[in-house]
């Protein structure tokens, strides 16, 4: 079997999850790990035996590699990417994308024309439960996708009143997620949102999202509804669509396909129940893009393309730009006004 060669830059708490999916992977040879700390580094080396290499410069000029995994913090994914990006090697970058939208527009607009396979880490999308509401939704023509998701407080180093940060770094999936299971891309946000309701540190506690998605008469409504102070509250993904509907509850799922049926008339409903849902999915994820890097003809989807993480990186911060604001946001303007 072809083996893409593949290199991973940062050797954080994240990269050695994407480490393992790497060594792991039947399609991918890992070639080395490159961090700017030796000791990070070095311990990569010495599990996996590949060698260690303290900067990009020095891995693109030295190693033969076809792609990189990049897990370096999100205000330094652009300072990564950029090099990776022109040398005409392959991606796998973290979420979310860029720390500003101007650096992730120039990222996409670059691994575009260089035609790369450049995915962001939305690893959610390779879950059983995700991928079989994606393929419900294909189906259903959505109209609305309710994704509310709580959670127990956050590890103190996400408590920051940075937009990342906070509750927005959980959902920064579920901002994906939205629009991926409707099929059409983003166009205005409003959002409400609460600050230390359990923390003094500043951080975004809460958050409720319309998200506007597609055009035409029949939009689909995303709602986004997240918070910190939910541990024990089940997370719910609802779609209604105009040719059916689907509930996702936990890892079961209840179905409907086919018409919408007339008053006093019932439609089938099926169920589908997932173990195993709450594994890390990156390991899907890096098999399917060197699939897909070895493979020019096989598609990308559904992987999140560099263009999927620009939307979600819009519609993250125009969401935080609502909730300040109060202010439906348009988000051809708001990407107009980043510059
Ligand atoms: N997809 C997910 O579910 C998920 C989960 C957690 C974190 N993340 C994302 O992963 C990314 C990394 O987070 P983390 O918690 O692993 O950070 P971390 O601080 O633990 O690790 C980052 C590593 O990158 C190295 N580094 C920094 N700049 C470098 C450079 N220029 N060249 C080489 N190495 C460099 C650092 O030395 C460090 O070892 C962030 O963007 C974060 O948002 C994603």
């Amino acid at each position: 079997m072809d083996k893409l060669k593949v290199a991973m830059i940062g050797a954080g708490g994240r990269g050695q999850s994407h480490i393992k999916s790497i060594a792991g992977a039947p399609n991918i040879e890992f070639v080395a790990i490159c961090d700017l700390i030796e000791e990070a580094g070095m311990k990569v080396s010495e599990e996996f035996g590949v060698p260690w290499v303290p900067t990009i410069d020095q891995l693109l000029a030295d190693y033969e590699v076809d792609g990189c995994g990049i897990c370096v913090p999100t205000a330094y994914h652009y300072d990564a990417a950029m090099p990776v990006i022109e040398a005409g090697k392959h991606l796998v970058t973290e979420k979310p994308m860029a720390g500003s939208i101007a650096q992730a527009r120039e990222m996409m607009e670059k691994a575009e024309a260089q035609n790369l396979r450049a995915v962001i880490s939305y690893q959610l999308r390779f879950g059983p439960v995700f991928r079989k509401m994606k393929e419900i939704c294909d189906q259903i023509e959505p109209l609305q996708v309710l994704f509310a998701r709580q959670r127990a407080m956050m590890n103190e180093k996400y408590l920051s009143p940075e937009p990342f940060d906070g509750i927005m770094d959980f959902i920064s999936h579920d901002i994906d997620m939205v629009p991926f299971l409707a099929g059409r891309e983003p166009k205005a946000v409003f959002a409400t949102m609460g600050r230390e309701v359990w923390d003094n540190l500043g951080s975004i506690s809460y958050i409720g999202a319309q998200i506007e998605i597609g055009e035409g008469p029949h939009k689909t409504v995303g709602v986004i509804s997240s918070s910190m102070g939910g541990a024990e509250v089940p997370q719910r993904l609802d779609v209604v669509g105009r040719n059916g509907v689907a509930v996702a509850t936990g890892s079961d799922i209840k179905f409907a396909i086919g018409p919408n049926p007339p008053m006093g008339a019932t439609r089938d409903v099926w169920t589908a129940t997932y173990a195993g849902a709450a594994r890390d999915f990156t390991a899907d994820l890096y098999q399917h893009w060197a699939a897909c890097c070895l493979d020019p003809a096989l598609d990308l989807a559904p992987a999140a393309s560099y263009r999927d993480g620009y939307n979600a990186l819009l519609v993250s911060l125009a969401m935080v730009q609502s909730g300040e604001s109060g202010e439906v946001i348009d988000l051809a303007e708001f990407a107009a006004a980043a510059g």
